[in-house]
């Protein structure tokens, strides 16, 4: 039927990268003449390109996906065309599993060779499995092992992803190093080994946070290229980026577009930077910093979850009272302590401030 494959891309709630941008990606594509790695699907050129937006000279506009330093996703597009592995590293909400995602969905076309990693991340997740029934009934063969994604991507020369890299076990984590060093995963069961084909390569995200949890050892982390995702550097570029997602979320939510929402925006994202940088915008009052981590992502979701307020409870017009609860929902994750930063904050900074009195009832009515 024509126009299916759309209707379905617009009907699953959240498509992959590579479908949501598949016009992007073929129209780089065309425009690419440079050389491209093995099996790579653009050159590393249009890969910065597709990730950082840009203009094509047909015209066609290249969304950015990220905001942030063009040198690191030129460190990174880079590290994927070598043979070292490639590790995005930073506090959470500052996009890894994002430009991971985006940067598997440019190099190699698809996205979902993806290993997510947890506590009980089994080593089966990283190198293969056995469909049991299979092997009782013929014994162990090609037809009876389940490979894991890392083991597809070898054979057909894909990016892998692996997420949270530092929360799988110590012991899981390390049976990627004969992958990574000697680009081979040996199934003795068989006898047999599988040798990673060109364009094979390997992207990990691991959370700032979670540092001490499973530390990757030397000899895991000497595969690794670490690029670190910074916060964003300006209130500037944080309201562009949160402005940015909240009308793409906005719109596969049916939510009405809010052109007149960015200056309940600006000041979501100014209490944010604000209270994370435990100074005031100014430099001139010094604050205290609640537990939570306040990043780019929260913001993202308290605004639209105040635009889909706006919208089905008021006259669709973003408003303080619509962003005051999911601003205190953000900042009060410990009742006790961050309640009283939180109030601090409220009485010293939000009320003196001209402008923000309507923000200072709401976010009064939201706490009482
Ligand atoms: N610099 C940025 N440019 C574009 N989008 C960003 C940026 N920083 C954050 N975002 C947005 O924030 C959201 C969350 O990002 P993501 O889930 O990738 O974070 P993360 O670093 O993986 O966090 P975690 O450590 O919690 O897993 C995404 O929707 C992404 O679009
Ligand atoms: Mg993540």
């Amino acid at each position: 039927m024509p126009g299916q494959p759309e209707n379905r891309v617009q009907q699953v709630l959240r498509p992959h990268a590579e479908d949501a941008f598949a016009g992007e990606l073929a129209a780089l594509a065309a425009a690419d003449d440079r050389p491209r790695p093995a099996r790579w699907r653009l050159s590393p050129w249009a890969v910065a390109t597709y990730l950082l937006g840009g203009t094509l000279p047909d015209g066609t506009v290249i969304t950015p996906k990220y905001v942030g330093p063009r040198r690191v996703v030129e460190v990174a597009v880079t590290t994927l065309a070598t043979d070292r592995a490639l590790l995005l590293l930073g506090v959470p909400g500052t996009a890894k599993t994002w430009v991971s995602e985006h940067l598997a969905a440019a190099v190699s076309g698809d996205s979902t060779l993806l290993v997510q990693g947890t506590a009980g991340t089994a080593e089966e997740a990283v190198r293969y499995g056995w469909d049991y029934a299979r092997l009782l009934a013929h014994g162990p063969s090609r037809e009876a092992l389940v490979p894991s994604p890392v083991m597809r991507a070898m054979e057909q020369g894909m990016t892998v992803r692996v997420e949270e890299l530092t929360r799988i076990p110590a012991d899981v984590q390390d049976s990627l190093i004969t992958i990574l060093s000697e680009k081979t995963l040996p199934v003795p069961e068989l006898g047999e080994e599988v040798q990673a084909v060109r364009g094979f390569n390997l992207v990990a995200t691991a959370n700032d946070r979670d540092r001490g949890v499973n530390d990757l050892s030397s000899a895991l982390r000497r595969r690794f290229n670490t690029v670190v995702l910074p916060l964003p550097a300006t209130a500037d570029d944080e309201v562009d980026i949160v402005a940015r997602r909240v009308d793409q979320l906005g719109r596969s939510l049916d939510l009405p577009a809010a052109p007149d929402g960015i200056d309940e925006i600006r000041r979501v994202v100014t209490v944010f930077r604000e209270l994370r940088a435990g100074v005031t915008a100014d430099g001139r009052t010094k604050l205290k910093s609640p537990s939570g981590t306040l990043s780019t992502a929260e913001a993202i979701s308290v605004v639209t979850g105040g635009l889909a307020l706006a919208a089905h409870f008021g006259d669709g017009v973003l408003r303080a009272g619509d962003v005051a609860a999911g601003v205190l929902g953000a900042v009060v994750r410990d009742p006790a302590a961050d309640r009283v930063v939180w109030q601090e904050y409220l009485e010293t900074v939000v009320r003196e401030r001209e402008d923000w009195q309507d923000f200072y009832r709401a976010c009064r009515e939201a706490a009482a």
